[in-house]
């Protein structure tokens, strides 16, 4: 089984309250559940994290990409949050642990939304971004993943 850590930042811990219509119904709670149960039938072991800190996200990163070099773990699915639009330290910390790949995902179309979610300084420094899609986003990002552990990716 390869590790995987599916990452949430600020806010998420709100699923299923927060905004309904932009998010969704489903609890953060059920996203882990579904992201676990779907890992699991693709040979991933699926660990979930949230935090509403930046500084606890970065060391986070830091841990997985010393697994990483390890050999220990396959890649992080990583939705940002707010911080996506902001953090430069967010950025330099998944640059730091390359060639770890982080795959950005957004519940949202964030560039169907307001201007200042149209930047991403997450982007530039992840292996892909999957937008828009939904909480299906997590899943086909493990997929993604799963992919590169089979030597599947084209
Ligand atoms: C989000 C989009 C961000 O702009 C927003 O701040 C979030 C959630 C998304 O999943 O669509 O918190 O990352």
């Amino acid at each position: 089984m390869h590790a995987v850590l599916v990452l949430n930042g600020p806010n998420l811990n709100l699923l299923g309250t927060r905004e309904p219509s932009v998010y969704g119904a489903m609890t953060l709670a059920d996203v882990e559940a579904r992201c676990r149960d779907y890992g699991r039938q693709r040979g991933l072991d699926v660990t979930c994290a949230q935090s509403n800190h930046e500084g606890a996200l970065i060391d986070l990163i830091h841990e997985w990409g010393v697994r990483f070099r390890a050999g220990q773990a396959l890649g992080i699915v990583f939705n940002p949050g707010a911080y996506t639009h902001t953090s430069i330290a967010l950025h330099d910390a998944i640059k730091g642990v390359e060639p770890l790949p982080v795959i950005e995902v957004h519940i949202s179309n964030v560039h169907a939304r307001e201007a200042f979610r149209h930047q991403s300084w997450i982007a530039p420094v992840a292996a892909g971004s999957i937008i828009g899609l939904g909480v299906d986003g997590y899943l086909l990002a493990l997929d993604a993943l799963a992919r590169r552990a089979a030597g599947l990716k084209t």
